[in-house]
């Protein structure tokens, strides 16, 4: 299978890069720049580098580089912003700061070139950059360029390097999908082989191989990843996989059913189900801090999830969800923190099993869906939407209660039922949270003191940065309307039109 490195040099759209690349069913891996050498990078076989942007100037000394050597391999490189500038700077060009930088969506000329084929002369492409090379290096041409920019790409075409100042890798460039392509088929001539399919049956039969006849643990939540990890391994070792299942009885209406029913019957998984929901309750009660109940829940599965392991006897292999974008954050060292509470916090480092299986690691979310997909795991759990590890104990404010709980299930699933319903984009998360407060209401005669409900839904595309959905008045007035009707304890519904940020997706 050909290789791509993107070589990171701390830009925000690294992950974008790669996952461009292999939107072209090309494998493409991200490395920190200074994870690698020139030796690993020959070893390796890559069929071409794309040196990504970064925040520094190229000039300054502590700036992120590389050994010049990686022009001289023969490997084609194509640097995108910083890493055209750099690029130009370690060819002995000149970068320098503008005057006037540009950002945003800016048209952009261009000459032929073999990066260019098939983009008209003009196009608008997506900049965002203060520093700019001055003076191509020597051997290299100009090929682009735009009002503010001499530069916008060079190229030195025996030597198959290219840069662009120019971000081709996101949505506004027009056509940063064909310059792309161009490089991989044309200028890399990758070979176009990276297919779910082949990952599918090569993770089978590695799997197979490596565990002829060992027993695998896995902690099923639910959730993606751990559903395709899950079902990834049983396809390759059936029942030596052992699936513990914990329920903490803070999912959402029904789901717990749901997912054991999906999985033991339509996938014959060697599941077991650890009702434990007495447990939780009894821990989380009388607390009211967010992150008091984080802790707790975290801890509190650990220890289910231990002891139903040591009923199992001794099983020497952990099998984990982990996916691409969390290698990739941990091994920038800062992430680690983010995902303990994201994932079932601290199992490996608390088990001491002998080796941890991760089959999704080089997969990008989108990848693992399609890789869902393809082993008939329903639309309902491949298409699944975010749900926080802690559940519903951060949606309700508060104490968490049994009947607290119940109501909460009961507003969420009407308000999750009439969004599918309704003709409208799905926004990217939607959800009840029960607040605190009692208010006021009549019921017929009657006059009712029952709990505040707040709906909330965001469309979002890494969940760093949130909008508020601007949902119809008419599905809003139906929801409320049968919430306050079909749930008995909620007098009140209100919908929170605050954005991240400042406010975060969840209330607690
Ligand atoms: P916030 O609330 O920080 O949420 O804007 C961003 C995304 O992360 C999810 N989230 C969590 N996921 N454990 C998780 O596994 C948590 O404690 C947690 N808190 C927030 C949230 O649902 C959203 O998708």
């Amino acid at each position: 299978m050909d290789k791509i490195l993107v070589l990171d040099f701390g830009g925000q759209y690294d992950q974008l890069i790669a996952r461009r690349v292999r939107e072209q069913h090309i494998y493409a891996e991200i490395v920190p720049f200074d994870q690698i050498g020139l030796d690993e990078i020959v070893g390796k076989n890559y069929k071409g580098i794309i040196f990504t942007g970064g925040p520094d100037s190229v000039y300054k000394e502590d700036a992120p580089g590389f050994d010049e050597g990686i022009l001289n391999l023969g490997i084609p490189v194509l640097g995108i912003c910083y890493g055209a500038q750099l690029m130009a700077f370690l060819a002995k060009g000149k970068v320098e700061k503008a005057t006037v930088g540009e950002y945003g969506k800016i048209i952009f000329s261009h000459e032929e070139s073999a990066l260019f084929e098939d983009v008209p002369s003009q196009s608008v492409c997506w900049m965002s950059h203060v520093d700019y090379i001055s003076e191509a290096p020597e051997g290299f041409t100009v090929t682009a360029w735009s009002e503010h920019c001499p530069c916008a790409a060079f190229e030195n075409r025996d030597r198959k390097l290219y840069g662009v100042q120019f971000h081709p890798e996101v949505v506004h460039t027009e056509y940063g999908k064909t310059i792309l392509s161009s490089f991989l088929l044309n200028i890399c001539k990758a070979q176009v082989d990276w297919k779910m399919d082949d990952f599918i049956e090569s993770s089978v039969s590695r799997y197979r191989e490596m565990l002829p006849e060992e027993r695998v643990l896995l902690a099923l939540s639910g959730g993606v990843d751990s559903s395709v990890a899950a079902l990834l391994l049983n396809k390759a070792i059936g029942h030596r996989l052992v699936c513990v299942f914990v329920d903490h009885g803070l999912l959402r209406k029904g789901e717990a059913d749901h997912i054991e029913k999906t999985f033991k019957e339509r996938f014959d998984l060697n599941l077991i189900r650890v009702d434990a929901r007495d447990r939780f309750l009894e821990k989380l009660k009388g607390v009211r801090e967010p992150e008091e109940k984080r802790k707790i829940i975290g801890s509190e599965f650990i220890r289910v999830f231990e002891e139903e392991a040591k009923k199992l006897g001794e099983i020497s292999y952990l099998a984990q969800g982990t996916i691409y974008p969390d290698v990739i954050e941990s091994g920038k060292g800062k992430s680690a923190v983010i995902k303990s509470h994201h994932n079932v916090g601290g199992l490996p480092e608390r088990m001491a099993f002998r080796k941890i299986i991760e089959p999704l690691r080089d997969l990008f979310k989108d990848e693992v869906r399609e890789v869902g997909r393809k082993l008939g795991l329903p639309e309902d759990l491949v298409s699944r939407q975010p749900f926080p590890g802690p559940g519903l104990a951060v949606r309700i404010i508060g104490e968490i209660t049994e009947e607290k709980i119940a109501l909460l299930q009961e507003a969420d699933a009407i308000f999750r039922e009439e969004i599918m319903k309704a003709e409208i984009e799905k926004p990217q998360q939607y959800f009840a949270v029960l607040t605190d407060m009692h208010s006021v209401g009549v019921m017929g005669d009657e006059r009712t003191y029952g709990y505040v409900l707040a709906l909330r839904s965001v469309s979002t595309d890494d969940f760093m940065t949130a909008e508020w959905s601007r949902l119809p008045y008419d599905l809003l007035e139906t929801v409320s309307n049968r919430i306050t009707n079909e749930v008995r304890g909620i007098s009140r519904v209100v919908y929170d039109i605050t954005s991240k940020p400042p406010g975060t997706i969840e209330w607690e």
